[in-house]
């Protein structure tokens, strides 16, 4: 998924509008003091990286995607920004921040065991995920697509297994308007997160009129519910 969203970097905040609304409220949720040190894993181009900032944080930044890293560092310079495989080694840290990238790991349970154990005492986590109901409706006529789906019953039971204690948590659900289900579909592409396109042509054409008549409007325009769990977590 990496080499995916690497291959997408130049055209992801063009068609990220969400993912900036949703890394913008997880900020503003549980935000840092001036002058804490959170690591970010999955930083992308610096969404999250540059709200962090503007708390005052000292930021480590990092993303498994070269080009991102590239991105990110244009965009928020006063981060430091590495290559770095977020589901791979943790360095110890004093927080961890995270939006958009755990639900892309295939044992989510086990990569919150290692982040916890990189966190020092008295550090946290900030985590947002995609979670229930989002994309409702593209998953009733594709199918689940890349990710596996949970609630945030879920999501908060695999974190406490982990070991962290929630101090809070939240689900944002936004309905997105985009001019037509092409759009739509244009937009999921763009910003990186459809994976590899599994629909031939015909099945492609089928979906995108089945979308439109189901969920659109008389002006030709189309609904997608986005949602986004929000999680503030002691370590
Ligand atoms: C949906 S984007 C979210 C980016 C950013 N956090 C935001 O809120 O806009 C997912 C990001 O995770 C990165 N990513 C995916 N798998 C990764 C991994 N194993 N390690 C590090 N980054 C990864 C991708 O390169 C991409 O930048």
């Amino acid at each position: 998924m990496v080499m995916h969203f690497n291959a997408k970097a130049s055209t992801y905040e063009a068609h990220a509008t969400p993912q900036r609304r949703f890394a913008e409220a997880l900020a503003a949720f549980a935000p840092f003091e001036s002058g804490e040190r959170v690591t970010e894993l999955g930083a992308g181009t610096g969404f999250l990286t540059r709200a962090l900032l503007a708390q005052g944080a000292v930021v480590d930044a990092s993303d498994g995607s070269p080009a991102m890293v590239e991105i990110g560092k244009l965009s928020a310079p006063s981060a430091t920004w590495t290559i770095h495989d977020g589901f791979g080694e943790i360095f110890p840290c004093h927080n961890l921040a995270s939006n958009g990238l755990l639900q892309w790991a295939p044992d989510p349970g086990n990569i919150l065991r290692r982040w916890h154990a990189s966190i020092h005492q008295g550090g946290r986590l900030l985590l947002g995920v995609p979670c229930e109901p989002g994309f409702c409706e593209l998953r009733a006529l594709a199918g689940e697509g890349p990710i596996h789906w949970r609630d945030e019953a879920m999501w908060i039971a695999m974190i406490r297994r982990a070991g962290f204690k929630v101090r809070g948590s939240a689900v944002l659900e936004h309905p997105e308007i985009y001019p037509s289900s092409v759009d739509f579909l244009r937009t999921l592409h763009y910003s990186g997160v459809t994976g590899e396109p599994h629909f031939n042509a015909g099945t492609l054409r089928a979906l995108l009129r089945d979308y439109t008549r189901l969920y659109g409007n008389p002006d030709g325009s189309v609904r997608a519910t986005w949602a986004w769990l929000l999680v503030d977590a002691a370590a």
